[in-house]
């Protein structure tokens, strides 16, 4: 143990803060939902969410695409930030996570700025590219595999300056743990590669909770 003992019972960063903000009405809601269903509790990380609404609302976005939508939980924290006007898209593979998902951002007030489209993201995501749409912030948060695709597919409906953020990007540590060589691992190793690599983008990444990078399009 090398860990110095006058922290022991100490809270970790990201319980620390939580604490000082607490959840809000809507947001715990969408937690009880996911509970009575027996769903995995895969809500994007408060601090996180609370970014996301902070991001969506500085930049003064119109246009927020999601990719994996769950029980609304992010659905809601973007649409907290959009500006007069602006509208969210989200993208679901599960019929009855979208119609959850749907409800709890209605019930929070935000049924009539939010799209939900049901179906595999890739395809969504090319039907949104074959109709012309155009989105200003994107969160990826869907299938690790496909986090490369997601990313090609961002940067083709990105409007000029549009910023994305994508969870997840640490893995609970496999990332960074050469012995973890599955296909989420090794997709979302290259996409950080990619993040890191591409000259179209320009960005970093957080660390904190599960990793959450966050990358602009020039
Ligand atoms: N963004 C949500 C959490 C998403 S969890 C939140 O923070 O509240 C990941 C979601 O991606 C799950 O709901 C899962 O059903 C969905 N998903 C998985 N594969 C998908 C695919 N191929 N297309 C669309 N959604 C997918
Ligand atoms: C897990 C967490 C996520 O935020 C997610 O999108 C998918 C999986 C997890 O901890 O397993
Ligand atoms: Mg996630």
């Amino acid at each position: 143990m090398t860990e110095n003992k006058e922290n022991e019972g100490a809270l970790s960063p990201e319980a620390y803060l939580d604490g000082l903000f607490g959840e809000d009405e809507d947001l715990a809601r969408v937690r009880e939902s996911i509970r009575e269903r027996g769903m995995p509790d895969i809500s994007v990380a408060p601090g996180y969410g609370r970014l996301l609404t902070m991001l969506v609302t500085a930049v003064r976005c119109k246009a927020v695409l999601e990719i994996g939508a769950l029980a609304g939980y992010s659905g809601i924290c973007l649409a907290r930030g959009l500006a007069a006007g602006g509208r969210l898209t989200s993208l679901e593979l599960k019929p009855e996570y979208a119609a959850l998902a749907t409800a709890n951002i209605a019930t929070a007030g935000y049924g009539a700025f939010a799209e939900m489209i049901v179906g595999d993201a890739l395809t969504s995501l090319d039907q949104l590219q074959a109709a012309g749409r155009r989105f200003d912030f994107f969160f990826i948060d869907a299938d690790k595999e496909n986090y490369p695709n997601y990313l090609e597919r961002a940067i083709k409906l990105a409007a000029p300056g549009a910023l994305i953020a994508a969870d997840n990007t640490l893995l609970r540590g496999r990332t960074l743990n050469e012995t973890k060589q599955g296909p989420a691992v090794q997709a979302v190793r290259d996409f950080n590669r990619r993040l890191a690599t591409d000259p179209r983008l320009l960005g970093t990444h957080l660390p904190s909770y599960d990793g959450l990078a966050l990358f602009m399009v020039r």
